[in-house]
């Protein structure tokens, strides 16, 4: 059994799940305030599953953190009966990426958004040794090693609990994403 069979349950897509709107606005905010962001090669560092390190940059969205995104579309979202813990906006500048990892955190469910359409950059879940035999990823989702999900925004792509192995192959042009944790 392969780890994409162990998971493929758990995974989920909800087609708008943010408006385009919100998107875009929490893009031209993140843009307005490029210091909010950290440096995730060097700042809380979540490790890969093989101790690599990816290199994007983060920004939380919490009670403790842009307050005014926090109350406006996050304080109050509900899913499966959960509001969430935090958000975190994700930047990723032209080959940036982010290695095979689970998430450190405690999470129920975790949607990630990309927040523009781009059919070249992706979130993928399953075997990791696609990513680090740099397999091709259209003959590795026919084999069923992997699931891949092409950015479109608005969409969130929802995974349960906390096993699911997760990477972002190096982007091949600037993107922003969600995670939003319940
Ligand atoms: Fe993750």
């Amino acid at each position: 059994m392969n780890h994409l069979d162990e998971i493929s349950d758990l995974l989920h897509v909800y087609p708008n799940f943010l408006a385009e709107e919100v998107c875009d606005e929490i893009i031209e905010y993140s843009e307005k305030r490029p210091n909010v962001f950290r440096d995730r090669s060097k700042q809380y560092v979540n490790r890969g599953i093989d101790g690599d390190v990816g290199k994007y940059y983060a920004a939380e969205i919490s009670p403790r953190s842009l307050l005014p995104l926090w109350k406006k579309y996050f304080k109050d979202l509900k899913f499966k009966g959960f509001t969430p813990t935090e958000a975190q906006i994700n930047k990723y500048d032209e080959g940036a990426f982010i290695p095979p990892h689970v998430d450190n955190g405690m999470a129920f469910h975790t949607v990630c958004v990309p927040l523009q359409t781009d059919s070249s950059n992706c979130l993928i879940f399953g075997d990791k040794e696609v990513y680090h035999n740099n397999i091709n990823i259209n003959e590795a989702e026919k084999e069923e090693k992997i699931k891949v999900f092409k950015d479109k925004k608005g969409y969130g792509y929802h995974f349960e609990g906390m096993k699911p192995v997760h990477w972002v192959p190096p982007v091949t042009s600037k993107r922003y994403s969600l995670v939003i944790i319940f």
